[in-house]
C-alpha cells in the first residue's frame, strides 16, 4: 500500500458550515485518509484537536486493540471522528466501536461522527448499535473513496499502466474525501446534525474503466482498466504477499459492496453542506501529478 502526501483543499463555503465547537475534538485515525483530512480542517477553523493513532507523531496514541488507549485518549474531549481500522466490515469490528462509543458518551462527548461505508452489512450493524450508546451520533456513509485511487491500493496499479480489478460493467459514483471531511467537520462542530445519517457519493456514476479513463485524460499517463475474476484478482494478491485477512476484505468488498447494490446517487453532501459534491473530474485534475509524475517504474517514490 502506498502512503502519499495530498493536497487539503478547503473551500470557503466549508468553512462557513462550521460553528466552534467548546472544547478539544479527537480525531481517530488522524494519519489516514480521511482522518488526516478531518483534522486539518479542524485545524484551519482554529478548534483544538487531538490527533488520535498508533504512530503519528504528535498524536494521542490510540490502538482498537489496546482499551487501556481509549480513556486517556479521550479526556477532556467534546467531539470524537471516528474511522475504524481496517474496516468496519471485519469480525468483531462492529462490538469495539460500540465499546468505544459507550466509553465515549460516559466520558462527557457531546458529539460523535461515525465513518461508514455503503452497502456494509456490518458496517450498518455498527451504526445501529452505535445509535444505542450514542443516540446523538452521526454517520457518515460513504461510497468508494475517489483517493483509493491516488493515496490506496489503487494507485501503484494505475501508475504502473494497468488496473485490473474483479468488475466489469458495475457502476458506483465515487465521492471525494474532501466532501467526506467537510461533512464530518460540519457535524463535528455543529449540533444541528445531531442523529443524522448522511449518506455520501459523488454527482456522477461510473464504472473503473471510466474513472480509469478520466485519470488519463487528466494526467496525460497511458493507463488501461482490464477486468479480471475473482480467483485471478485474489490469487494476485495472495502471491503478492498480503496476509489471508487482507485478501478476505478485498473479495468482500469486491464481491459484495461493489456488485452494483450502490450504484444510484444520494443527497447526503447537499442534506449536510446544502451544495454539491465535487465531482471525479475535478479530483482527477487536482491530483493528476500523482500519476503522472514519476509513473512508470516510480511507484511508491511519493
Ligand atoms: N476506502 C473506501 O472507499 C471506504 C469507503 C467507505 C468507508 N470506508 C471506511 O474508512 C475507514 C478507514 O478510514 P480511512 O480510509 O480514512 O483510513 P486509512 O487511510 O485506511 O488509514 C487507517 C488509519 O487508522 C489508523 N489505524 C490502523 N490500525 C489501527 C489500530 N489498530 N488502532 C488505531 N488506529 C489504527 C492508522 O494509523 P496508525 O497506523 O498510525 O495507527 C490510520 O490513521 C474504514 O473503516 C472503512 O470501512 C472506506
Amino acid at each position: 500500500m502506498s502512503s502519499t502526501s495530498p493536497t487539503t483543499t478547503i473551500r470557503p463555503e466549508d468553512r462557513e458550515t462550521a460553528s466552534p465547537a467548546p472544547g478539544t475534538v479527537l480525531v481517530l485515525g488522524a494519519t489516514g485518509k480521511s482522518g488526516r483530512r478531518v483534522a486539518d480542517r479542524l485545524d484551519a477553523l482554529g478548534l483544538p484537536v487531538r490527533r488520535g493513532s498508533r504512530s503519528g507523531a504528535g498524536a494521542a496514541r490510540f490502538d482498537w486493540d489496546d482499551e487501556t488507549t481509549w480513556a486517556p485518549a479521550l479526556a477532556g474531549v467534546h467531539a470524537v471522528y471516528v474511522a475504524y481500522a481496517p474496516d468496519l466490515a471485519v469480525p468483531g469490528a462492529p462490538e469495539t466501536v460500540t465499546r468505544f462509543a459507550a466509553l465515549a458518551r460516559g466520558a462527557g462527548v457531546r458529539r460523535l461522527v461515525l465513518l461508514s461505508g455503503r452497502g456494509e452489512t456490518e458496517a450498518q450493524r455498527a451504526e445501529a448499535s452505535v445509535a444505542d450508546v450514542f443516540p446523538a451520533r452521526v454517520v457518515v456513509r460513504c461510497a468508494f473513496f475517489d483517493q483509493n485511487f491516488s493515496e490506496s491500493f489503487l494507485l501503484d496499479p494505475v501508475r504502473e499502466g494497468t488496473l485490473a480489478l474483479p468488475v466489469s460493467d458495475v457502476a458506483e459514483p465515487f465521492v471525494d474525501l474532501e466532501d467526506v471531511a467537510a461533512v464530518a467537520v460540519a457535524a463535528l462542530t455543529d449540533d444541528a446534525h445531531a442523529g443524522q445519517v448522511y449518506e455520501l457519493t459523488g454527482p456522477r456514476l461510473l464504472t473503473f474503466a471510466d474513472a480509469v479513463a478520466e485519470i488519463a485524460a487528466a494526467s496525460g499517463h497511458d493507463v488501461a482498466y482490464v477486468p479480471i475474476t475473482m480467483d485471478e484478482f485474489t490469487g494476485g494478491l495472495a502471491e503478492a504477499g498480503l496476509p489471508d485477512d487482507v485478501v478476505d476484505l478485498m473479495r468482500y468488498l469486491f464481491a459484495e459492496v461493489l456488485d452494483g447494490r450502490g450504484a444510484h446517487l444520494t443527497d447526503g453532501v447537499r442534506r449536510a453542506l446544502d451544495r454539491e459534491p465535487r465531482d471525479f473530474g475535478e479530483f482527477a485534475v487536482r491530483e493528476a501529478t500523482v500519476w503522472s509524475v514519476g509513473a512508470r517504474g516510480a511507484a511508491g517514490e511519493r
